[in-house]
């Protein structure tokens, strides 16, 4: 494992990452790529902890790569599912999160459709002085920090896999496509990739917009179908002048030249009106296909965090292509990510 020094305590949003974190998170997860190549894929590192899966939202790769994470790293892992739990007699979370404190918890990894339930649970901790770290695995429409941490780890080892870093992606362009309204992957992509010095461009029809960039917008004056803002008071300040995130009414000006695109589910679920005409529509306009892929550079790359619409957000033959589809490697990327930030924040506590 790479010498290191971490001072975070939870993990619950990607907003105030510094490089040297993103680096160690990297670094971290190569070292455990490694282990995870070889015979035994398993390190004594968190023997005698114990990580609890908190999910209060359905869930089938993010729950299951936090589990097999911490058992490879040796933890012991308790998994929590709302619809079997006490919470249908009413529990509340915070009691439910004291619960698990008092088996012995060390890492509680914490999914709810609501944002801003893993901070409570971490402030909650924290005002009982008790060591737990939270580690946020998706909380409504705010941030899906892990996810975003993998999407990274997986474009940085396809350019270098000895030495995955943050600044291999100064310059690169990546484009996120889809519903980013409801995408709390998107929220969490934007910072890291902000923080690499990468040009973002972000594609969806005018209604999966965050509201907060189409306010700005407007307040802007804009008014062409393709825009440039690079000075929005919700994004941190930009690390370098030549920085910028482009948003795009469009999808054709974001692939253009594209190095990276990263597509997003359609979240029905999330959807409180009537958003899109169609979801034929929406494919014809937004669906990622081979067609449409001959606008990006030659060896242009798909991500998606999954579960996928299959022919909706993108191809079914794209998606299962090889050559373009990342999809299974963000997968695999995923329980390495992990692995390092249980790794991370455990590592402080024994
Ligand atoms: C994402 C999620 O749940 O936020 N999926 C995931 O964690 N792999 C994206 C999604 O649900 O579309």
């Amino acid at each position: 494992m790479p010498t290191t020094t971490w001072n975070r305590h939870h993990i619950l949003s990607l907003a105030d990452f510094t490089t040297t974190e993103y680096d160690t998170v990297l670094q971290t997860a190569a070292s455990f790529q490694e282990v995870l190549s070889r015979r035994t894929k398993k390190v004594p590192t968190l023997q005698g902890q114990v990580v609890a899966n908190l999910f209060f939202e359905p869930s089938t790769r993010t729950r299951s790569s936090f589990e097999i994470a911490a058992k490879r790293l040796s933890a012991d892992t308790l998994n929590f599912a709302a619809a079997t739990s006490s919470m249908t007699k009413g529990e509340t979370i915070l009691d439910t999160a004291k619960t698990y404190l008092a088996m012995g918890t060390d890492i509680m990894v914490v999914r709810h459709r609501e944002a801003g339930v893993p901070n409570a649970i971490a402030a909650e901790m924290d005002r009982l002085g008790v060591k737990v770290s939270v580690l946020n695995a998706g909380d409504g429409q705010h941030e899906h920090p892990s996810q975003a941490l993998l999407d990274l780890f997986t474009i940085c080892t396809l350019i270098d896999p000895a030495s995955p870093r943050l600044d291999l992606l100064k310059g690169k362009k990546i484009a996120i496509v889809g519903d980013i309204l409801h995408s709390r992957v998107a929220r969490s992509n934007i910072w890291s990739l902000i923080a690499s010095d990468a040009e973002v461009h972000l594609a969806a029809p005018p209604t999966l917009l965050p509201k907060l960039f189409a306010e700005f917008l407007l307040e802007s004056g804009v008014r062409s179908q393709e825009f440039i803002i690079s000075s929005s008071p919700s994004f941190p300040t930009p690390h370098s002048p030549n920085q910028q995130l482009f948003l795009h009414w469009q999808l054709e000006p974001a692939l253009q030249n594209a190095d990276f695109v990263m597509t997003l589910r359609l979240q029905k679920e999330r959807m409180t009106a009537h958003l899109l005409p169609s979801l034929r529509e929406y494919h014809q306009l937004f669906g990622i296909t081979r067609t449409k892929l001959q606008l990006c550079k030659p060896n242009v790359k798909v991500l998606h965090p999954g579960p996928v619409n299959r022919g909706v957000e993108i191809s079914s033959e794209l998606m299962d292509d090889p050559e373009f589809s990342l999809i299974q490697s963000q997968v695999t990327s995923g329980v390495a990510v992990r692995m390092a930030l249980l790794y991370l924040l455990g590592s402080g506590k024994a």
